[in-house]
């Protein structure tokens, strides 16, 4: 299980900011990140594959410092990612190798020697599952395996630290249960520091013990996942029964905030009077509370609720938990 910080830090950038021409993509990253399981969590196109290409000096950045395991990335590149696997999130693959190929020579790129390469390029293809399909081409491959592949690639060197570009991007539940373990077993059994981005928590929390949330070139959130539920509002959970949008109209006059989803409500808690104010609004609105009780949010609606406060454009809870925004049927 997650170990408490005895851990090292691993990255640390300062006021990192990446333009495109005019656009900047990320705004002044200060990050510190120890050694673990840390998933990046954004939006598309919040800044995700921009601060990792950073972080291993494969671009130039605009303003600011970086450092990973204490090389510098704006001179020390090469050294870094000799120490980083990095799995694009674009397809890196060349169709015309074999596996084995092809994972034999993402070691050489990086200076293995070619024995030493073959040897890792079969360890590492069983390691990802892809063991007795490592003499096939890349374009006989599915998307899974070649995702499979591309985890080979970055993990052919035995780097310290492996950076996973949206690993589960395109795969079934089969491949993405097998990738999600996968990464698991790097961390807990090979005792590696992953970085792993995505845009859904389910994928992140099934690995990750800390999570970094980008918003626009912007760090929002980096908490340890356990903590992660401090950092939104406390809700209480009722379920009505007959008038759920009159009651809802009426907790909302009162001035509470308010989601609903069919005759699930959740309000947020603003004073010790909330609770009294939910039964007088029942009894205003004529309808009978079933249940009561302090919600407990998932990962997934603490994301969605934290993005929902910063306006992004993401699917917000609001639009998930009201029928009326989806134009859907009330159910009453
Ligand atoms: N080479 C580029 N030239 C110009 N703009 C770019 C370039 N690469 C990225 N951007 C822009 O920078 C911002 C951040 O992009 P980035 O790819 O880092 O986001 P992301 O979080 O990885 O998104 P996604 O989830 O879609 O992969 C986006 O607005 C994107 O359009
Ligand atoms: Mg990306």
């Amino acid at each position: 299980m997650s170990s408490i910080s005895s851990n090292k830090l691993v990255i640390e950038t300062v006021d990192l900011v990446k333009m495109y021409g005019p656009h900047v993509a990320l705004e002044g990253l200060n990050l510190k990140l120890e050694s673990g399981a840390i998933g990046i969590l954004g939006p598309n196109g919040a800044g995700k594959s921009t601060f990792f290409k950073c972080i291993l000096g494969l671009i130039t950045t605009t303003s600011g410092q970086g450092k990973v395991l204490g090389y510098d990335i704006k001179t020390q590149g090469d050294i870094i990612r000799s120490r980083i696997g990095y799995m694009p999130e674009y397809d890196s693959l060349d169709p015309e190798l074999t596996a084995i190929d092809q994972v034999r020579y993402s070691g050489e790129l990086i200076g293995m020697n070619p024995a030493h390469a073959t040897q890792r390029a079969h360890e590492v293809l069983e390691y990802v599952g892809l063991k007795d399909q490592r003499y096939r081409k890349i374009e006989t491959f599915s998307t899974g395996m070649k995702q499979a592949a591309k985890l080979a690639c970055a993990l052919i060197h035995d780097p310290e630290i492996l950076i996973c570009d949206e690993p589960t991007n395109g795969l079934d539940q089969r491949s993405r249960e097998f990738m999600l373990q996968t990464l698991r077993n790097t961390v807990q059994q090979g005792n590696r520091t992953v970085l792993m981005s995505g845009h859904v928590m389910d994928d992140i929390q099934e690995v990750c013990d800390s999570i970094v949330m980008i918003y626009k070139g912007k760090i929002v959130v980096h908490s340890r996942i356990e903590e992660l539920a401090r950092q939104v509002d406390e809700e209480i959970e009722i379920s009505v029964w007959g008038g759920s949008s009159r009651m809802q109209e009426s907790l909302e006059s009162r001035g509470l905030s308010v989601r609903r989803l069919g005759r699930i409500i959740r309000i947020k808690v603003e004073s010790e009077d909330t609770i009294s104010v939910i039964l007088e609004c029942a009894v205003e609105s004529g309808v009978q509370v079933r249940k009561m009780g302090e919600y407990e949010p998932d990962l997934e609606d603490i994301f969605l609720l934290i993005m929902d406060k910063l306006g992004a454009e993401v699917k917000t809870t609001s639009d998930l938990m009201t029928s009326e925004h989806t134009g859907g049927t009330n159910n009453d």
